[in-house]
């Protein structure tokens, strides 16, 4: 056995390799559309308690992997996660979504936060990602996650999703060094968890900044990425052999600033074609993505034609294969699986095209 063998395919890709086929595994992978999923819910219906305690997270993480085989295992968890422990406490309720109660809207709201020490906070997280790996060995690479301080800050001000995201709008051109305070505790915090994450047994990190496709590219410079850059700067002083991936919600707009992020990786929404996110960044950076989830209620031809196009327009290195976004609750479980199989069988589909 070569040595990169000995190690999960998609870290291969991480690596530079060029490969027959990309690894593939499926934003919110773990959830409501499998019925296993729905079935453990009903009878666990807290999605804290369902994320918090080990055994549930952990079969919950398990539940795509046993399906679908994916080379990528992501952590049962949520972006929110995080935020009790250094003062914000949340919860998920079903229809409404994150509720966090009070927002945060004045500065000693901000000035009480806490730093964030996970060992005392988030101690079920060293045991989800230490059994995962355990569990996946070297057939899958196990992820871990978080949420960037703009979008984690866009929930904890809004207190809620939003479509307007006024709240922390009206904080940023009316406060903006409160708003710097808030964003700047949160980036050290996320920097801290990502660390403790990869110390627990993460081999990939994904940093989630959905929402940060809300700004125009002048605010995302001013309020975004200055922000994932002290994360990003922050886990690579000690940590710099993780490959880090970054993602953002309808990016087009703000793509190319994307890349100064200084991840390792670019997880491309549908917003922006394959070829076009390829020809816009350096070749060092890598891909990932970037079906539109939406595709997942087409035919098993549509859903594989689409596939390919991306494998093709990805190239052979330094891709990984992902929707665009979450996959959507209702979407066939044969679809997901012809997802997979289809990206499993690429590189003869692409032959005999
Ligand atoms: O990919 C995986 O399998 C890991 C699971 C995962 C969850 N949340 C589980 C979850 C991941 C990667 C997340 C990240 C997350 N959470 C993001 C970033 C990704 C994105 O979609 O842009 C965001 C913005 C959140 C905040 C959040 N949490 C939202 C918008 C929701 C959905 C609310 C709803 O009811 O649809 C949640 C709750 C949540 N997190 C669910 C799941 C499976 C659904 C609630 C449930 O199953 O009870």
């Amino acid at each position: 056995m070569t040595e990169s063998t000995q190690i999960p395919y998609l870290l291969r890709a991480t690596r530079g390799e060029t490969l027959s086929r990309p690894p593939v595994w499926m934003m919110r992978q773990a959830g409501r559309y499998m019925q296993v999923y729905r079935d453990l819910s009903e009878k666990y219906p807290s999605f804290r308690e369902r994320s918090e305690t080990p055994e549930l997270a952990i079969e919950i993480s398990l539940q795509p992997y046993r399906a679908f085989q994916p080379d990528g295992v992501i952590m049962f968890s949520d972006i929110l996660t995080p935020l009790p422990g250094v003062g914000i406490p949340f919860d998920i309720v079903e229809s409404k979504g994150p509720i966090i109660d009070p927002p945060i809207r004045s500065l000693e709201q901000i000035q009480q936060l806490r730093p964030l020490e996970p060992e005392a906070s988030l101690p079920f997280i060293k045991t989800i990602l230490q059994t995962l790996r355990q569990e996946v060995g070297n057939n899958a690479a196990v992820l871990g996650f978080v949420g960037a301080p703009w979008t984690l800050a866009a929930y904890a001000i809004e207190g809620r999703t939003s479509k307007s995201y006024s709240n922390i709008k009206r904080m940023a051109f009316t406060e903006p060094a409160m708003l710097h305070q808030l964003l700047s505790h949160l980036a050290s915090a996320i920097a801290t968890y990502v660390c403790y994450q990869i110390d627990c047994g993460a081999q990939v990190v994904q940093m989630f900044d959905s929402w940060a496709g809300q700004l125009s590219p002048q605010d995302y410079a001013a309020f975004a990425l200055p922000y994932q850059q002290q994360v990003v700067k922050q886990v690579k002083a000690t940590h710099p052999d993780t490959p880090l991936i970054l993602y953002i919600s309808g990016s087009a707009g703000v793509f190319d600033l994307m890349a100064q992020s200084g991840v390792d990786m670019i997880s491309v929404d549908w917003t922006v074609d394959m070829a076009d996110a390829r020809n816009r960044l350096d070749s060092h950076i890598g891909v990932q993505g970037n079906v539109d989830p939406g595709v997942l209620f087409g035919s098993k031809e549509t859903i594989r034609a689409r596939i390919l196009d991306t494998i093709r327009k990805a190239g052979n290195k330094r891709h990984i294969l992902n929707l665009g976004h979450g996959i959507l609750p209702g979407t066939p479980e044969e679809s997901a699986a012809c997802f997979f199989e289809t990206a499993k069988q690429a590189d003869q589909l692409l032959a005999g095209c």
